[in-house]
Formats: structure tokens, sequence, C-alpha cells
């Protein structure tokens, strides 16, 4: 594949998130029930994690199902997404051991059916033994509420003495969300062009590059992942300092207001 032999492999990003959205919109247009789009956006999310899993991304992180999708679609959406989500586990948990794929879960889980939790339970086990990519769904997950639990968390070891607010760190809070154990995404995708981050991981995205593309999510395959990550490689991260190609000179004479000639 062309586009993967244009990436550097000592600059892969270590952790790619994902907002899935766009499935309604395939199926509109092509006059299809919503449903046929959640479907075809399931084959979609194999594919993305078999690729995830050649490259050897060692974090992918997929928005399946959020806290509000949950409350404000209909219930027979909310429930066919679930039957979905079932069925892909049960479906897939094959091709993830021969992918070396475990798969773990971010999100209020513990509100899902318990029909549900125990299908994820029994995959997440399943997998459990595998060394390559985790892929993380993130279900009934909403960033604000992860951090509502967090903060209860926090709130209880101050009552118990182990913490003082005096001492809380940046890190405190981080080693209480759902994602403690692993990095921040270095990248995050959207699907089908809104420019929304859609409550997904806001504390842990304050400096993940942001690639939004028009493709809607049941056309997404590995390859598009790979162009994602291409246009990351061409960006410079700076996390709030100034970055390699700023010239150093620049700034002094800024700093003592001298007029910049050009160059
Ligand atoms: C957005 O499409 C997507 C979702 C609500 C959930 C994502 C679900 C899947 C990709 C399928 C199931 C996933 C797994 C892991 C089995 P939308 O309905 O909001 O699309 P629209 O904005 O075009 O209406």
């Amino acid at each position: 594949m062309a586009v993967y032999r244009r990436l550097d492999p000592a600059r892969l990003p270590k952790h790619v998130a994902i907002i899935m959205d766009g499935n309604g919109r395939w199926a509109g247009k092509r006059s299809l029930k919503r449903f046929l789009g959640h479907q075809q956006g399931a084959e979609s999310v194999q594919y993305v994690v078999e690729t995830a899993s050649r490259i050897g991304l060692p974090w992918l992180t997929l928005y399946a199902f959020s806290l509000e999708n949950n409350l404000r679609r209909p219930r027979l959406e909310v429930s066919f997404l679930m039957r979905l989500l079932r069925s892909y586990l049960s479906n897939n948990v094959q091709r993830m051991n021969d992918n070396n794929v475990r798969i773990q879960y971010i999100g209020r889980t513990q509100e899902l059916e318990p029909e549900v939790r125990e299908r994820m339970e029994w995959a997440a086990e399943a997998t459990r033994h595998n060394t390559g990519t985790v892929l993380t769904l993130a279900l009934n997950y909403g960033a604000r509420s992860e951090l509502v639990d967090a903060f209860r968390a926090l709130y209880r070891e101050v009552k118990a003495g182990e913490l003082s607010l005096e001492d809380l760190t940046e890190q405190d809070i981080q080693r209480h969300l759902y994602t403690a154990h692993m990095p921040d995404p270095d990248l995050l995708v959207r699907t089908s062009g809104e420019m929304r981050i859609s409550n997904y991981l806001l504390w842990q995205i304050a400096y993940s590059e942001i690639f939004v593309t028009d493709r809607l999510w049941p056309d997404f395959r590995g390859i598009h992942m790979l162009e994602a990550i291409e246009a990351y490689q061409r960006r410079e991260r700076r996390f709030g300092g100034l970055g390699e190609s700023t010239d150093a000179a620049d700034i002094s004479h800024e700093a003592a207001g001298k007029t910049l000639v050009p160059r």
C-alpha cells in the first residue's frame, strides 16, 4: 500500500482515537434504514482494527456509543445498537485473537443491560492474553461524566486523608480517568465532516492533533486511517512550546521590540 510506505515508522502515533460518525447519513443517501448504516459501520470497525494491528498501533479508542446517544436516541435504535455490539463481539473475537488484539472498554458500562455486559466481559476475557493493539470501545461514555467520576474518586481520597487538596496535581486527575493506563491520543479522527468533539475524551485530547474527513464512517477503511496518520506526520507538534521550525533569533528581535527584516 503506497500510503503505508510513505509513513515514517519511527513517528507512528501511539494512540489514535476516532469519533465514528455518519452511519445514519450513509444509510439515508441510499434510502436505507439507519440500522443498516450502523451495521455497515460495524464492518468498518473491524477493518480499521485490523489495520491498526498490522501497523503495530498500540492503542485504538473508538467512540461506539455515547451517554447522550443512550439518553437521546429512540429506544428502538439504542436496542439495535446494543444487539449489534453483542453480535460484533461474538463474531469478531476470533479475528481479534488472530490479530493479537485485546479489547477493553471505557464509559459507564455498569449501566448497560446485563446481557450486553456479559458479552463484553466474555470478549475482554477471551482476548486478555493478546499483546498487540488494545482496542478500547467507549460505550455509554461521556467525557464530562468521566470527569465527574474522577472528582468523586478524588473526593473519597481527600476524605480518607490520602490526598490533600493543596497538593492536587494534574496527575491526580489523570490517574482517576477511565484512560489512566493509556497515553493521551496523539491523533483524533472524526468522520463525516462535523467539526465537533461531542464530549469525547475532553481532558485527554488537550494536545491531540485533529483530523476531520468528510468520508462517512461506513465508507471508512484502514487506508483512510493511514491517510490520517500521514497527515499527522506532516504536522509539527508543539505542546505549547515553539517547535523546531521557529527561528530563535526572531523571538529575541520581537522581545527587543525591533522591526523584523523580511528574509
Ligand atoms: C454515528 O452515526 C455513530 C454512532 C451513533 C455509533 C457508532 C456505532 C457504530 C460504528 C456501529 C457499531 C459499533 C460497534 C463497535 C459494533 P450517526 O447515527 O450519528 O450518523 P448520522 O450523524 O449520519 O445520523
